[in-house]
């Protein structure tokens, strides 16, 4: 990737519901400061709530059921070539992208994991960190490989659980931590290339 001093890294972000940290990118992205301009959203559900984030800021869309897994990964690889897509950050996108997909990209992808990875991979994190009576959870910003949530680890943040903590209290405080996290470790990682 050629970094050019003054231009923004064209960025797309998948997802596959709420959207909570596509529109924290989006907001964050539209600092002056900010390495990435988010010229595409992709997401796998066409009622996918975090799809309104996209509209409001008029940045393209896509949605691709991945029913034929190879024929939704080769239009939106068709679609990140015209948008001239940089990186992908992946944000809640619950669908597992082909090692075919990664190899063809060939450019970075990261995503956002609840939880301090290597620890908790996969899904339901927080009522597993709860039922292990864990002492700390948190968040990990990573890079993506054809291994579920194993990609090299860019940034992380750990949080404190409380006597008190649930599953429920424990998503709301990550996601906060998270709408955070994962610009700063946008620009940590655009910063080390
Ligand atoms: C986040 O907790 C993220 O870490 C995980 O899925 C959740 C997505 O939330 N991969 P949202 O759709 O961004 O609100």
């Amino acid at each position: 990737m050629v970094k050019s001093i003054g231009k923004k890294i064209n960025t797309a972000v998948f997802i596959s519901g709420r959207g909570s940290n596509l529109k924290s990118l989006i907001k964050n992205s539209k600092s002056k400061n900010s390495p990435i301009k988010i010229k595409l959203v992709i997401s796998n559900k066409k009622d996918a709530v975090g799809l309104k984030y996209a509209k409001d800021s008029k940045i393209n869309f896509s949605i691709k059921n991945f029913k034929k897994n190879s024929i939704s990964e080769n239009y939106i690889l068709g679609q990140l070539l015209k948008e001239k897509i940089e990186i992908i950050c992946l944000a809640g996108f619950m669908k597992i992208l082909s090692k075919n997909f990664i190899k063809k990209f060939n450019k970075p992808i990261l995503n956002i994991h609840p939880s301090l990875l290597p620890k908790y991979k996969g899904l339901n994190t927080h009522t597993r960190v709860i039922k292990n009576k864990e002492k700390f959870t948190g968040s990990t910003v990573h890079l993506v490989t054809s291994k579920l949530d194993s990609g090299k680890i860019i940034l992380q943040k750990k949080l404190k659980i409380l006597k008190n903590d649930t599953a429920k209290t424990l998503e709301k405080k990550i996601l906060k931590i998270e709408h955070k996290l994962y610009s700063k470790a946008i620009v940590k990682f655009l910063a080390n290339l």
